[in-house]
């Protein structure tokens, strides 16, 4: 099991999201992404839980280096 998050895609994923709690796989193993299936267990890493509180657009890291997680920084464009 990878301990550094990996890179799953190098592209965001927009999704139009309801309301409601989410959470976002960190460790990039999950293969239900962007979101936690569990995969983590044995790694380091924990998933990012996030509540948002009205629908809405949201585009969520998907190479796992964002500073700003669960959402795309643009780091994967660097
Ligand atoms: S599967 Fe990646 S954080 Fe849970």
């Amino acid at each position: 099991m990878s301990e550094k998050p990996k890179k799953d895609d190098v592209q965001s994923k927009m999704m139009s999201m309801e309301a409601g709690e989410y959470y976002w796989c960190a460790c990039g193993n999950s293969s239900t992404q962007p979101f936690c299936d569990g995969s983590h267990k044995g790694t380091s890493k924990e998933p990012c839980a996030v509540t948002f509180e009205k629908k809405q657009e949201v585009m969520w890291c998907m190479c796992k280096r964002t500073k700003t997680p669960p959402i795309c920084d643009k780091g994967c464009k660097e």
